[in-house]
């Protein structure tokens, strides 16, 4: 516990690493402030881990491997419906800790918290069944069969904004298909993610399963990605930093999973339903104060129904509740640090540059409770896909309206991006839903909703600049696993 400030909170929490079992200090003892980003207060502070220590987690994984894989997958899947059951007991508490480190809404965060619950539910599932093919011989009394075998050591490296769900999504299907974690999150959220690795704890994971190490990705993940002895990664997170995996990947010939950034287009056709849309994709542009990569980015609108749409949209956006997450009824947070308000901000100033109409939002909060935090307003541009702020992940509480003549044309506007995670239509007319099914050019089409919005069962990846093979589903029983044929005679 750290004594500097004891006046701010009743508790102040502290995350450790976790390796071999133990929970431990840094090497050489250092440490890191988290700050509330809703009043820049202080609230804990997380181990500085070492080039050393990312070393020894992979040591510990690496060393409890074998027996780890030994035990049958419905065991291993026990543990995890007991980490399961620990979400779902403790989730307002967790939920408080995501909002009071990562700055979402109580509400939003309580969802992220059964987002993680889920994913351990349904991989305690997977436990049970671990399918695979049974496949027909050219031969008499011959059959051949696909066993799964776990990779090894796996590192999951996870982002700030999903600070549950996401090392959920790894770490559930990394386990119980025996694989041995090393997980790193974001250095702005290691407090939450701490308290997930004291849950697999406790829920009797054996030491050196799930290693934890917080730190700098210029040492501690460099370390990690650099290690011959990882055998699959699974990073969410930035293009840059996922090309930077995949590159080093390369050398070892290593399973990568990687899910980057997104600019994602939500077509609204002329014939939609259009106060369901406007709500939907207020919830998809503002909601983790636009801190998702499935972030609906681009509001690409059919040209009959653009201004109507436009009115009420903004008008909508405009009455949104700012503040701090834990007050009632406040409908969106601060941005997570003060360089990520710095990042908006600097994207409103190109936006204006080039020529964008604002349409509402693009103010700093220069008095008022709000002007301490990271807080910034939600902000409507309208303009034309060409311009940088159509193309750049802003990662911030700015979305743009861009007008298309009909469909086609939408459908070509949302193409024309180098990202493609996910993607949304809107509309009643089932032609144009199945031109977008076919036509858009992303991991996931969402059909009258999302494009935001990810469930546990089926398989989510982006392509182009979004990403790298897929999780979720059974694709992550794949990227965890590798296949075995077994051909059998009876000679
Ligand atoms: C969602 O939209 O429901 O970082 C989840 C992200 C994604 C998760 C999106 N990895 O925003």
């Amino acid at each position: 516990m750290s004594r500097k400030d004891p006046g701010v909170l009743e508790t102040k929490f502290k995350a450790q690493l976790c390796i071999d079992g133990e929970f431990r200090d840094a090497a050489d003892r250092g440490t890191f402030p988290i700050v509330n980003p809703a009043n820049e207060k202080e609230i804990g502070e997380a181990a500085l881990g070492t080039v050393a220590d990312a070393e020894a987690a992979i040591e510990s994984a690496d060393r409890a491997f074998a027996s780890w894989a030994e035990v049958p997958a419905p065991q291993r899947a026990e543990l995890l419906y007991r980490v399961g059951q620990m979400i779902l007991e403790q989730k307002e508490e967790l939920a408080r800790l995501i909002t009071m480190e990562e700055g979402k809404v109580f509400r939003e965060a309580l969802s992220e918290t059964m987002e993680g619950y889920k994913a351990a539910m349904y991989y305690a599932g997977e436990g049970r069944r671990m399918w695979s093919n049974v496949v027909a011989s050219e031969q008499p009394q011959k059959i051949g069969f696909v066993v799964r075998r776990p990779l090894g050591v796996a590192l999951v490296i996870t982002p700030f904004n999903f600070p549950i769900a996401t090392p959920m999504w790894g770490l559930a299907p990394a386990l119980v298909t025996g694989n041995t974690v090393v997980f790193k999150p974001a250095s702005t959220t290691p407090l939450i993610a701490h308290r997930i690795v004291q849950l697999f704890a406790q829920g009797g994971f054996p030491k050196g399963t799930v290693n934890f190490v917080t730190g700098p990705g210029a040492s501690v993940g460099e370390a990690l990605i650099g290690s011959p002895k990882v055998k699959v990664v699974h990073f969410t997170g930035e293009s840059a930093t996922g090309k930077r995996i995949a590159e080093v990947s390369s050398r070892f010939l290593r399973r990568q999973c990687l899910e980057l950034g997104g600019k994602n287009p939500l077509v609204v056709a002329r014939d939609c339903e259009l106060d369901m849309t406007v709500s939907a994709a207020l919830t998809s542009a503002y909601s983790n104060t636009g801190q998702r990569c499935t972030a609906a980015s681009r509001l690409i609108v059919e040209e009959p129904i653009a201004e109507e749409f436009s009115r009420k949209f903004v008008a909508t956006a405009a009455k949104l509740r700012v503040g701090d997450g834990l007050k009632p009824g406040v409908e969106m947070g601060p941005l997570v640090t003060r360089a990520a308000l710095e990042k908006t901000r600097r994207y409103v100033r190109i936006g204006l540059e080039e020529g964008a109409k604002l349409l509402t939002g693009g103010r700093d909060y220069t008095d008022g409770e709000l002007s301490k935090g990271f807080f910034y307003p939600p902000t409507v541009f309208s303009g034309t896909n060409d311009m940088k702020i159509a193309q750049d992940e802003i990662f911030g509480p700015v979305t743009m309206i861009i007008p298309a003549k009909n469909i086609d044309h939408a459908i070509e506007l949302a193409n024309d991006t180098r990202y493609g995670l996910s993607s949304a239509l809107y509309t009643k007319d089932l032609q144009a839903a199945f031109k977008a099914i076919w036509k858009i050019d992303a991991g996931v089409t969402f059909i009258n909703g999302g494009p935001a919005g990810i469930e546990v069962s089926a398989p989510y990846g982006g392509i182009k600049d979004s990403g790298y093979g897929q999780e979720l589903g059974e694709a992550a029983l794949d990227h965890y696993t590798e296949k075995k044929t077994i051909w059998i005679e009876a000679k």
